[in-house]
């Protein structure tokens, strides 16, 4: 079992450059399923979700190699549609939703295990399967599986209750290739819908209003293979730029898109963070006391859910009463019991949790309890007095690459150690 240590107190000082998003390219690799041809998909996070993403298409048949950041799949020979071999591991990933959509698009047919995930709330997938019916298929739930199967794909108008990002992707998957024109309204905007939707297009899709509450999928016959390069990680963009603003340095977070990041930008510079936007990078400068500030999370281009978590350890230390309200997922205050370990004065009420900020926090043991909220315990680490231990990192190894080196280069102390038995 493997923890952190962290040495807490040092300020943050240089570059880091982003790699691309993770949950944009979760859509991407399914959705080269859709073209059974050869793609090649550039500046590809080496993280653990897409590692295993890619494990599970190799068991399907789909020809995988990986060159550095460059991914290389062809998709022509999948066997099979139905993934009800792979239960064990597919049921553990979220984006793993998206093979229904992109095997119904290519085959009429797929058999997938219901998505896993971080342990967030209830995450139902009912909008998913309400715009599969809409398009003519038929969708059963059995013994943990997901069938969905149609004789014909033809296009609907399907309006959304909720604003879902996976809900949205995977309608645009199944309709690609079906006949006449889809309507997603009340979409989600998120970049990485947009991402997959650029990359489908530059395949041979026709879909318009990508990044709008409407989206029109125009069906074509069929897609072919092409070179797309992946978008910069909003959530880890913004994880460093908490770092930095929580531990007083001053980072130049390279290769990102700095509209992406509005949100999370104003809310920095409310709590008297310098944010200083460049053509493809941000410089943020910590400055203490940070000023409190009243924080909810929205579908984009509101402040991102999976920042909430990173958020909060800055606000356990503002200067004042500040509180986060969680908008999107039910469950997702229980990383707050760790910093309440390390001193901060938190009060979860419903969906909001009050901080009134302490001077500082203090090293201890503690554990990720989830992918965001384990970078909120390394930022938590970053700035404490003492030393923490952080276990449970498994979770940061599926969204953030080289968390630890790029640490390490801007001046942080933290080591990846090995208890070498399962009670770390
Ligand atoms: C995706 C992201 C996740 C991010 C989230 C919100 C991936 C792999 N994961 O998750 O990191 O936190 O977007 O930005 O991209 N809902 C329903 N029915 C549905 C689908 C969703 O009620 O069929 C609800 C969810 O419970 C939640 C809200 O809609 O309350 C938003 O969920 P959604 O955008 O679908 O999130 P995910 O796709 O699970």
């Amino acid at each position: 079992m493997e923890y952190y240590i962290i040495e807490g107190g040092r300020r943050l000082n240089g570059e880091v450059s982003i790699t691309g998003a993770k949950n944009a390219v979760l859509g991407l690799i399914p959705a080269s399923i859709l073209c059974g041809c050869a793609s090649k998909i550039e500046n590809v996070p080496d993280i653990r979700d897409v590692q295993k993403y890619l494990d599970i298409l190799e068991k399907l048949g789909v020809e995988v190699y990986r060159e550095q950041d460059n991914l290389y799949l062809n998709t022509e020979n999948i066997e099979s549609s139905d993934c009800s071999p792979y239960e064990e591991e597919i049921g553990k990933m979220r984006a793993s939703y998206y093979l229904l959509g992109a095997l119904l698009g290519r085959f009429g047919k797929a058999v997938v295990p219901l998505p896993g995930g971080c342990s967030i709330g209830d995450r139902p997938i009912d909008q998913h399967i309400k715009g599969f019916e809409a398009l003519g298929a038929t969708v059963k739930i059995r013994h943990g599986m997901v069938y969905v199967e149609a004789e014909k794909l033809t296009g609907a108008r399907i309006y959304m209750d909720v604003v879902s990002v996976g809900a949205t992707i995977n309608i645009i998957l199944a309709a690609v290739l079906a006949e006449g024109v889809t309507y997603i309204e009340n979409a989600a905007k998120e970049p990485h819908v947009v991402d997959v939707a650029n990359y489908l297009n530059l395949m041979g899709a026709n879909i318009k209003g990508a990044g709008t509450d409407t989206i029109r999928i125009y069906g074509v016959d069929s897609l072919h293979g092409c070179e797309y390069s992946v978008i910069p990680d909003q959530i880890t963009t913004g994880t460093y730029m908490m770092m930095a603003a929580a531990t007083q340095g001053n980072i130049l977070i390279k290769n990102v898109i700095p509209r992406h990041m509005d949100a999370v930008s104003a809310k920095l510079r409310e709590m008297g963070v310098q944010v200083i936007e460049e053509d493809d990078g941000i410089r943020v400068i910590g400055k203490r006391p940070l000023k409190p500030v009243k924080v909810k999370t929205l579908p984009y281009p509101g402040f991102p859910t999976d920042l909430q978590q990173p958020m909060a350890v800055l606000m356990a230390v503002a200067n004042g009463s500040s509180s986060i309200t969680e908008s999107i997922f039910e469950n997702r205050f229980k990383y707050i019991d760790e910093l309440r370990k390390m001193g901060a004065e938190a009060t979860v009420t419903g969906r909001t949790c009050t901080f009134n900020g302490v001077e500082e926090l203090s090293g201890t043991r503690i554990r990720a309890t989830d992918l965001r909220a384990g970078a909120a315990m390394v930022i938590a680490g970053l700035i404490a007095d003492g030393e923490t231990k952080i276990t449970d990192i498994h979770y940061i190894d599926r969204g953030y690459e080289h968390l630890e080196d790029n640490l390490r280069n801007l001046g942080g102390i933290i080591r990846r150690e090995n208890s070498g038995n399962e009670e770390a």
